[in-house]
């Protein structure tokens, strides 16, 4: 009779183990019975960067890599970026149901009135030299929002939680659009709240002697689909980042502000900054054969950005739908120069061996970069555009977080491989080196 159960024989003391198997896991916690004596602290898991280890129980996102899924509460990211909003994906990944007209309408207009920030985040943000980059501003002011919010430490009351997810998501663009004036040495724009949440930051970013800056249609779309497919992506960097920080309960400003420093690499959201210096290096069509050989080979520890996944071995879905959302663009602001290049590199890299054993496929940044160059945004500002709607995924992770009774503050173990235990030894009797 199958048993959900694993059954572990220790060769070191010949004792047998059950373990139960839930959901396809065992509890690694059960490993600790497994001693060699009585002073023994028990079996451990070894898992640098969580290859094979769950670390939450989550409803919000679901991804099958291998079949290259990505659902959000259940519903296809195809049909959400086909036929919903940024703000409805946003409520829906927050509270588990897609909104009513009415809750809809409820919630465009409590995000749309909280998108102002304290007249001091604008003297904060000129503490920064002309050039810092924008994303490091960007994750300083929302940190600094803490200090603005005190009421935000009040973290296992659900309304005081709900207020800072609502600023959050509301004074992102806002921020953004900031750290971006500010690079650029641009006044500030505040935020107009007869605009919708896209076109509202593209306003802030664009408008200059005029306020009447509209924003094109297609743009808008493309930018709110953009803003779709990377609203939340289950237990990535960021969003580990995010929950292991919360998990010491610290106010959600402070943990999302952890989640932007994750976002900021270059292997994470950084990357997609990384594709265009790339396809810039490459310069022309004729060059990939020798950029490809040299990733191959190792040459200078180059990697074809915008390619690979820890989750997706196969196509990633979101990939293919900005694919698509691509050509509208381009035909609204014609074609990004790099464009061929990236196509014929994703064709030769999708024949090669060396790829296509590893299972490399292009990620959801391999053309995101594109678009956003074609918008007329420098790359500075790329892993920003994925820290706006990705902030929805953050507090949709921490409040879940929060109201798991299994979390505790995190803690991971360590495997002790440094010197044993020693006297001091004084300074003059330290030979040198
Ligand atoms: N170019 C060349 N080789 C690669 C690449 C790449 N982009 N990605 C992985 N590999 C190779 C890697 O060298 C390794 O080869 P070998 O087995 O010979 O040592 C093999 O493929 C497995 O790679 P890995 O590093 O063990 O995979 P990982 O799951 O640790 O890394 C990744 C995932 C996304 C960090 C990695 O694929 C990568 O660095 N890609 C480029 C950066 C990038 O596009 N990041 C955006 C990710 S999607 C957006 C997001 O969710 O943040």
């Amino acid at each position: 009779m199958p048993k959900d159960t694993l059954t572990i024989t220790d060769n070191r003391t010949g004792k047998t183990y059950e373990v139960p198997i839930e959901n396809g896991c065992i509890r690694t916690h059960a490993l600790r019975q497994i001693k060699v004596g009585d002073d023994d602290f028990g079996l451990m898991g070894y898992d640098p960067a969580f290859l094979n280890t769950a670390n939450c129980r989550s409803a919000i996102t679901f991804i099958d890599g291998d079949k290259g899924i990505l659902e959000y509460r259940g519903y296809p990211i195809e049909q959400l970026a086909e036929k919903s909003s940024f703000l409805e994906v946003a409520y829906l990944l927050l509270n588990g149901e897609l909104p009513t007209p009415k809750e809809l309408e409820k919630f465009i207009h409590l995000v749309t009135h909280h998108t102002y920030v304290h007249e001091n985040i604008k003297t904060f943000m000129d503490g920064f030299r002309y050039d810092a980059h924008p994303m490091s501003m960007l994750a300083s002011t929302v940190a600094a929002l803490s200090g603005f919010y005190p009421d935000a430490k009040h973290t296992k009351d659900e309304h005081h939680r709900r207020i800072q997810i609502t600023r959050l998501i509301a004074k992102m663009p806002t921020l953004a659009a900031f750290s971006y004036r500010h690079s650029m040495g641009l006044p500030y724009i505040y935020p107009d709240n007869d605009l919708s949440y896209v076109a509202n930051f593209l306003a802030m970013i664009r408008r200059i002697g005029t306020a009447t800056y509209k924003v094109h249609p297609t743009l808008e779309r493309a930018l709110d689909l953009l803003f779709i497919l990377h609203a939340d992506h289950e237990q990535n960097c960021s969003t580990t980042s995010v929950r292991t920080v919360g998990s010491s309960e610290v106010d959600p400003y402070s943990a999302v502000s952890a989640g932007i420093g994750a976002l900021y690499g270059p292997l994470h959201g950084g990357a997609n900054e990384a594709v265009l210096r790339m396809l810039r290096e490459i310069g022309h069509v004729s060059k990939i054969p020798d950029f490809i050989k040299a990733v191959k080979s190792g040459e200078g520890e180059k990697k074809l950005m915008g390619f690979g996944h820890r989750v997706y071995k196969s196509y990633d879905p979101r990939a293919k739908v900005i694919k698509r959302v691509a050509d509208e663009v381009f035909e609204v602001t014609g074609k990004n120069p790099l464009l061929d290049i990236a196509v014929e590199l994703e064709r030769i890299a999708l024949q090669d061996e060396y790829f296509v054993k590893r299972k490399l496929y292009p990620n959801v940044d391999f053309y995101s970069g594109l678009i956003y160059e074609a918008m007329g945004f420098p790359v500075e500002m790329f892993p920003v555009l994925f820290a706006i709607p990705r902030t929805v995924g953050w507090c949709a992770q921490w409040e879940e977080m929060v109201k798991d009774p299994e979390q505790k503050i995190a803690r991971p173990r360590q495997i002790y491989v440094g010197a044993q235990r020693r006297d001091y030894v004084p300074m003059d009797k330290r030979a040198a080196k």
